[in-house]
């Protein structure tokens, strides 16, 4: 991300600094790629290796299983079982080395969370409250993407009452935009669908004074630790750099259409080891008068689709079961495209309201514990299902015949 400067920061690095109260502030440099990354330097009153306590964490992540039979995949987030912490309560329905993805509908505030093994990216489904980090506060809302960078120090914050729905990509290294749309100092170019207007970032440090201890949960490649420090991490009084919390509404990335279909990748929001995470937003159809305004059936050979189906209608899985809060899974080895009867339908139609998020990752995805309760099980047999003919025969997953009445979606 471009340079930010927040609350007090000295003048020059690495110089003693007067801390308020008494005593020197002490220096965190906070950087990717050992030292010759992009990095943040923050300033905290006590030292923030202060550590008093470890303990390990039992955390029963379930195993992943293989999607096998190989089959395309209907998940739905509304059958999750709702609470807890938008840390620990997450639901885990797909991963893979480079990526986990869950889900969940948080109602109550988290405890401190570091994420050591890659940066996280949430998508607000539903809801608002704040992530508060080492940086700052940064409040959220409905249709945000947060990027969390790997490390930092954070608490998910629900206000009381309230409720907090995110699909959460866990990552095993950075997301960042596509580097195609940043020119070589970092500045977002013309053509990038998004830039630095468009995003928010903690204004004003947290400075906590209070005394410790502060217990944070560590999320490192072998498990989950419980450090206990001998204050809270929050006693930043200013930080500058390019690492940092960052959100942005989903809303204001501004769709690029064409004549005839555009390929996914002008949808293109962010990039991170093994996979790539696109935006449908409310858009024109393509405008060409004889336009197949739905996707064309496709095989990614290289990697498996992730679909989040967040607001409006997709026409393109019309009579598919799919509405909002699912999620398919269209995994290499199969084929896809629209349900039956969606190119017809959009013929008169010049606009879609969609609202979605797509994540492609390059190697397969497994099965979460969470996935198997909320499978659709019809769905992988929806592309026959919703043949739009008066009547007619069609196969089951048994192999036996089904009597089926028109579906027309
Ligand atoms: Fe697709």
């Amino acid at each position: 991300m471009h340079y930010r400067s927040v609350g007090d920061v000295p003048a020059k690095r690495h110089l003693r600094t007067p801390a308020p109260g008494g005593g020197l502030l002490f220096e965190e440099l906070m950087g990717e790629e050992g030292f010759s990354g992009d990095s943040s330097l923050l300033y905290h009153l006590r030292s923030p290796s202060a550590l008093v306590g470890a303990a390990h964490v039992d955390v029963t992540a379930g195993a992943l299983v293989a999607n096998e039979p190989l089959l395309p995949r209907h998940l739905r987030t509304s059958g999750l079982p709702p609470g807890g912490d938008a840390s620990g309560g997450r639901h885990l329905l797909l991963g893979n080395d480079d990526v986990r993805i869950s889900w969940v509908a948080a109602d109550r505030t988290g405890p401190l969370w570091r994420n050591a093994v890659g940066d996280e990216l949430a998508y607000v489904q539903a809801g608002e409250g704040d992530l508060e980090s080492v940086f700052g506060r940064l409040a959220v809302r409905a249709g945000d993407y947060v990027v969390v960078p790997r490390s930092a120090t954070c608490r998910w914050v629900v206000p009381d009452g309230g409720r907090l729905e995110l699909l959460v990509v866990e990552a095993s290294g950075h997301v960042r935009p596509p580097r195609r749309y940043l020119s070589p100092a970092g500045q977002f170019l013309e053509q990038a669908p998004y830039c630095e207007r468009d995003i928010r970032a903690p204004e004003e440090p947290l400075v906590t004074t209070g005394e410790g201890p502060a217990e944070v949960l560590v999320r490192h490649r072998d498990g989950v630790s419980r450090h206990t420090l001998a204050s809270s991490p929050f006693d930043v009084v200013g930080w500058a750099g390019c690492v940092y919390p960052w959100a942005f509404s989903i809303l204001d990335f501004e769709p690029i259409v064409g004549a005839i279909h555009q390929p996914p990748h002008v949808h293109q929001t962010f990039e991170g080891p093994g996979f790539v995470v696109c935006s449908f937003v409310p858009r024109p159809y393509d405008f060409h008068a004889g336009a197949i305004k739905v996707p064309y059936h496709h095989a990614n050979v290289d990697s498996d689709e992730v679909i989040f189906y967040s607001a409006g209608d997709f026409m393109s899985r019309a009579g598919s079961g799919i509405g909002v809060g699912s999620i398919s899974v269209h995994p290499s080895g199969f084929v896809h495209g629209p349900q039956p009867g969606s190119m017809e339908a959009t013929a008169g139609q010049d606009r879609t309201e969609e609202v979605a998020v797509m994540v492609d990752t390059f190697r397969p995805l497994r099965l979460g514990p969470a996935a198997a309760s909320v499978t659709d099980d019809d769905y992988p047999w929806s592309w026959v299902r919703s043949v739009p003919l008066v009547s007619e025969t069609v196969p089951t997953r048994s192999g036996s015949a089904d009597q089926k009445p028109a579906d027309a979606g």
